[in-house]
């Protein structure tokens, strides 16, 4: 870009929408969302103030996100923030960007007959997002979120602080490994699932975000959903739940093999795309031994 043809807010913002047109459809839209992240103001700020000169630097930063952009980064990334569930969260290339359909994870569990003083554990946290989310509704739950990534776990810490949250206890462990053995009323999870051989389907932005860890799931993508349904039975008391986010294809699996550790009433509930998204269960401890 000539810096010298370009001084003001509104020749920024075209000169981003025309690069990010070869990658977006709402190109103009993603040129004000990075502009308003390096100048730190709103989007009417933009409009009201378009003849408003921008300094060298700002150029230089704003480029350089364009061009992260046009190299396929997540918007969320190049902010390095995601709202989710009305909270504002921190994220970085440790953690998975939330998602909208996680917000159903959220709205399900919540629907639940849990008890007034409920006693949650989160397995495979991120960026906090869902264990924050049920805090901030539930005050009086006692949530532990769990995740294998020490610096995943940073950024949770860091969004549980930011939103001034005190119920949460988090924990670096290998699923349920390095906990100390106690019951809890429900564990719910959005665990990694993609298959191995399913990774060239995802879309190209995925390869940004930490795939051995967040996305990957063995050949059939049930690695994990096998360890968490297997071993629930050890945390969780006879008419516990357990509630899990999976793929839109793994709906069956999911529920054959919770029918097969000793959960009933299973149900599973569509996102807002009718794909079959979150599967939930009710822990038996009769059936225990009697297969
Ligand atoms: C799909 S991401 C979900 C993140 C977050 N809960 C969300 O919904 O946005 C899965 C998370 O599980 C964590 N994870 C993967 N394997 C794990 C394991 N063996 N034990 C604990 N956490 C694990 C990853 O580090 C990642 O943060």
């Amino acid at each position: 870009m000539n810096n010298n043809l370009v001084t003001n807010i509104r020749q920024l913002l075209q000169y981003g929408a025309q690069q990010l047109a070869a990658c977006s459809s709402t190109a103009r839209l993603d040129s004000e969302v990075l502009l308003t992240h390096i100048l730190q103001v709103d989007r009417t700020f933009l409009i009201v103030h378009a003849e408003q000169s921008v300094d060298a630097e700002q150029i230089e930063r704003f480029t350089q996100l364009v061009q992260r952009r046009l190299l396929g980064e997540p918007i969320a990334y190049l902010l390095g923030r995601k709202e989710f569930w009305s909270l504002d969260l921190t994220v970085n290339a440790n953690v998975l960007i939330p998602r909208p359909e996680t917000e159903h994870l959220v709205e399900t569990v919540l629907a639940l007959p849990l008890p007034e003083h409920c006693q949650v554990l989160e397995l495979g946290t991120g960026s906090g997002a869902i264990a924050i989310a049920l805090a901030t509704e539930r005050p009086h739950w006692s949530i532990t979120a769990v995740d294998i990534s020490g610096a995943a776990l940073e950024v949770a810490q860091l969004n549980g602080k930011r939103h001034h949250i005190d119920n949460i206890t988090w924990l670096q462990s290998d699923w349920y490994r390095d906990l100390i053995p106690r019951q809890f009323n429900l564990i719910v999870s959005n665990p990694p699932y993609i298959a191995t051989d399913e990774l060239h389907l995802v879309q190209q932005s995925l390869i940004f975000e930490p795939q051995q860890l967040a996305l990957m799931a063995g050949t059939d993508g049930m690695r994990a959903f096998t360890t968490i349904i297997q071993q629930a039975a050890h945390w969780l008391p006879p008419g516990g739940y357990l509630c899990l986010e999976h793929g839109y294809r793994q709906a069956e699996s999911v529920t054959q093999c919770m029918a097969a550790n000793h959960f009933h009433s299973i149900n599973t509930v569509k996102d807002l795309a009718n794909h079959p998204r979150i599967t939930y269960g009710c822990y038996n401890q009769l059936k225990v031994g009697t297969d």
